[in-house]
């Protein structure tokens, strides 16, 4: 009985092994003559692209008894046909391609900003060269111990190209004060509007009020920032109201102006100082933890869109010890500091793995240290620095990990 007839696509191209020498391989491929198979083979140069040792014509059955011998010897299919070989030499030609257009493009910028004003007035924060503002009043507190970690680098160019940045993370993780301390560096007047609260659109865009019998207009944050060149922070943006996301994004366009409707639809223009920054807890990539912020609004891709939007985990393990020593110099000393960094990171494990329910915070780290500093004793410490903030069951799994790490005092 005759086996059934070979589909072309089923047993045409190029089967391959590896070889000590190269992969060995066999192409097949319909022969001039009618129902009859050319078969070609070679060792050495991949996708059949060398030498050709031996060629035979065979017939469909000859062709299928092969085809097993082959399987047997581990010889399989290489699918790169003739369209696949061409994505292939695009797929590895993207990376050099790109490699050499970000090269061109930095040039470009170091010749751009060596050709404007070298006058002007810059800070370097990690690689990247910010513009200075004026000082004034809105200036955040410079804090000294503050650890620019290498990967706020591409945050802080974002910030210097006028993009929108939205960072989400944990609580405690550093979003606000990563603005707060490039703008203390870079002498910018911040303005925080936290939307997990009272904040209304009236406070955000502005209202009318009556003083001395006069009616009188009173700018929200949005546009006293944009007029005056201000950097402002929506904090906690996933609670905000839809009144003020809609307010909101049309200033999300890089040079987007605003409407003051309730104001004979004044236009307010950005000062080109103007930056405008988000913090969220439970967006996007941190949608996973909803459950741990009660309130926070989903917010749409389409709105996510308008914002480069960076996750912010806290810092590593031998970062924060060096916060915890920058902080507390000269007590917090390296082994002390090593430990309670270690202490932290399984705290924050349990967390993940949903053991512990409250986030362990490098600020709730900070004040825990600082008062164990204070108290000689990391169990009163960790009273009002920790156990008192969070749930029973939470403080006795908190204990353990600090006995696990501290052995009582002799
Ligand atoms: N990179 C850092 N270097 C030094 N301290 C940090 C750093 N990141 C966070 N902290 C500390 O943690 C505290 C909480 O950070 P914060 O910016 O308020 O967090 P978030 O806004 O994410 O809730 C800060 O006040 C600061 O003391
Ligand atoms: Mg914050």
């Amino acid at each position: 009985m005759n086996a059934p007839e070979l589909t072309e696509d089923e047993n045409l191209g190029l089967y391959q092994r590896a070889t000590e020498n190269g992969p060995e391989w066999w192409r097949v491929s319909v022969a001039d003559r009618p129902e009859n198979y050319r078969l070609e083979h070679g060792v050495g140069d991949g996708h059949g692209a060398g030498a050709v040792d031996m060629d035979l014509v065979v017939d469909a059955e000859n062709l299928r008894a092969k085809l097993k011998k082959w399987r047997r010897e581990g010889f399989a299919i290489d699918t790169a046909d003739a369209a696949s070989e061409d994505s292939a030499a695009e797929r590895a030609a993207f990376m050099p391609a790109l490699r050499r257009a970000a090269a061109l493009a930095l040039a470009e910028k170091r010749r751009e900003t060596q050709g404007t004003d070298s006058t002007r007035d810059t800070v370097r924060i990690g690689h990247i060269d910010v513009p200075c503002g004026i000082a004034n009043p809105l200036v955040p507190r410079l804090n000294p111990a503050y650890l620019f970690s290498e990967r706020f680098n591409d945050i802080v160019e974002d910030i210097v190209e006028n993009r929108r940045v939205m960072l989400i993370g944990h609580t405690g993780a550093g979003k606000t004060s990563l603005i707060e301390q490039v703008a203390a560096r870079s002498r910018h007047g911040v303005l925080r509007s936290n939307m997990n609260g009272q904040t209304t659109v009236g406070d955000f865009v502005g209202f009318w009020t009556v003083k001395g019998g006069e009616t009188l207009w009173v700018d929200g944050v949005l546009p006293t920032a944009m007029r005056e060149g201000l950097w402002l922070i929506v904090d906690e943006i996933d609670f905000a109201e839809p009144s003020i996301l809609a307010a909101l994004t049309a200033v999300l366009e890089p040079h987007g102006r605003l409407v003051l409707k309730e104001k004979g639809n004044e236009i307010v223009a950005p000062h080109p100082a103007f930056r405008l920054f988000a913090t969220a807890n439970a967006v996007g990539a941190m949608s996973q933890f909803r459950h741990l912020y009660q309130g926070a609004n989903l917010m749409n891709e389409a709105f996510l869109d308008r914002w480069r939007v960076y996750q912010l985990d806290y810092l590593t393990p031998a970062e924060e010890a060096d916060v915890l020593m920058r902080t507390l110099a000269p007590h917090m000393t390296r082994p002390l500091a090593t430990t309670l960094a270690a202490i932290a990171a399984d705290c924050r494990a349990a967390f993940a793995r949903e053991d512990l329910s409250s986030a362990f915070s490098t600020r709730r780290l900070l004040d825990w240290a600082e008062l164990m500093l204070r108290t000689g004793d990391p169990e009163r410490a960790a009273g009002p620095a920790i156990y008192a903030k969070i749930s029973p069951e939470d403080a006795a799994l908190i204990r353990g990990i600090v006995r696990h790490h501290i052995a009582p005092a002799a």
